[in-house]
């Protein structure tokens, strides 16, 4: 039986930054930016975007096209909780009128939760064929203004359904993980940007990225020249294209050729959105989807990283008219229509998320927030609502 992913829904917040006007904020050589840390632009999220908002936006991008009574799983992948016990998964659940008997939760393990949430819902399709289950990465990426960071955050997220018989890409058995107790990044209760060692982040990373993927290729017999594309989580885009020249030196031209196009191909969604932690291994894969012209059955191999840390390495066949199910268009509108801010008004914003969220959030008449959205505290409790 084949078990993989069958929907994919991307979302990201409406407004963005340029990176070229953040190196002049910074007094950095925009190329540094564009070319050593590969990045055009970074989506921002305001006071009425939250990791919950933007998944429910996620999933709406294909919910209409789904059968609602089979979802038995729901998972929330997660950095940017918004509740220390409450699951975020329950706050989607509601919005989209899911039925009582469905498993949800949320899961953290940093960047890997969608991962750790893809791999679980793909056990639990394969000793439940008849059902499916909606997986969810959303998150908010901050470092804090004038950090080094700063050029790596995003916001936005990405949402998978999983199902037996998938559309779009048939994930295979077996992976190979590999974990450590390290501190590379990290966000302590008391914090609301994130802490990292950024050099040794990067090394790390490398260093996970060679343990997983040899020993993958072990595993199943495999050789590097067997994969169409390698696609690899991109807190930024110059961190993929390290760990994949990795993953082709030594090999002959016509392998290099190959695996560096379809790189390219899966960079596009994460130099104009960013880091959007858990689901950036995703906006990769669908980024790949749609700017690379794949033969059905092309094996793909992914590379998910987690700080603090744990990777993995694991693959999947595209199935024949994968196209089929993608909306390349609507992607593009979705970027397009994001409004850009200057650096003063993004540093506005910033610094105002840093502030206990509002008790009423008033929208402005004709923002764009997507069809949900965060409208405050009532009771401490948090409010979600439509769009009229
Ligand atoms: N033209 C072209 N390139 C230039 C340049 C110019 N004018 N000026 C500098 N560069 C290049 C540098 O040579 C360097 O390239 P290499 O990496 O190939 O050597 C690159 O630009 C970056 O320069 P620096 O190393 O000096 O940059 P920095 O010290 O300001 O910080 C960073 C870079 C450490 C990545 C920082 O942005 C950071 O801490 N980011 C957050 C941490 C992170 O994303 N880590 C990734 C691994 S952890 C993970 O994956 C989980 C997660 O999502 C966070």
């Amino acid at each position: 039986m084949q078990v993989g992913i069958d929907q994919i829904g991307m979302y990201t917040p409406n407004k963005f930054v340029d990176m070229v006007d953040l190196a002049h904020a910074r007094n950095e050589d925009p190329n540094k930016y564009l070319i050593g840390i590969g990045q055009r632009q970074m989506s921002v999220a305001d006071e009425t975007q939250d990791a919950v908002s933007m998944g429910i936006n996620a999933t709406l991008r294909y919910f209409d096209q789904i059968d609602k009574d089979k979802i038995g799983l729901l998972i929330f992948g997660t950095e940017s909780g918004v509740d220390q016990s409450k699951s975020a998964s329950l706050f989607v659940k509601s919005a989209l009128g899911l039925k009582a008997d469905v498993r949800t939760f949320e899961v953290k393990e940093a960047c890997f939760g969608l991962t750790a949430s893809l791999m679980t819902a793909r056990d639990f399709v394969r000793v439940h064929p008849d059902q499916t289950a909606i997986v969810i990465g959303s998150d908010i990426a901050r470092y804090g203004i004038g950090t080094p960071g700063e050029v790596t955050q995003g916001a936005g997220s990405v949402s998978l359904l999983v199902s037996s018989n998938p559309r779009i890409l048939s994930l295979n058995n077996g992976h190979s993980a590999y974990s450590e107790d390290i501190n590379d990044f990290w966000r302590p209760n008391n914090s609301k940007v994130a802490m990292v060692d950024g050099k040794y982040s990067t090394q790390v990373y490398l260093d996970f990225f060679e343990k997983t993927f040899t020993a993958y290729k072990e595993q199943k017999n495999w050789h590097t020249q067997d994969f169409a594309a390698i696609i690899y989580h991109l807190p930024f885009t110059k961190q993929g294209l390290k760990a994949n020249r990795l993953a082709i030196k030594d090999q002959d031209s016509a392998v290099q050729d190959c695996l560096q196009k379809s790189f390219e191909a899966s960079k596009w969604l994460s130099m104009r959105i960013g880091n959007i932690y858990t689901a950036s291994l995703y906006l990769s894969l669908l980024s790949l989807l749609e700017n690379d012209k794949m033969e059905p059955n092309s094996l793909i191999g992914l590379f998910s990283y987690g700080s603090g840390a744990m990777a993995e390495f694991f693959s999947g066949n595209l199935v024949d008219g994968y196209q089929k199910q993608l909306n390349p268009r609507v992607d593009q509108a979705l970027l397009d229509r994001r409004h850009q801010l200057t650096v003063a008004e993004y540093e506005k914003i910033f610094t105002q998320a840093l502030q206990d969220p509002a008790n009423n959030v008033e929208l402005e008449s004709d923002e764009e927030v997507g069809v949900w959205y965060f409208a405050g505290l009532k009771d401490n409790i948090r409010q979600y609502r439509r769009v009229k």
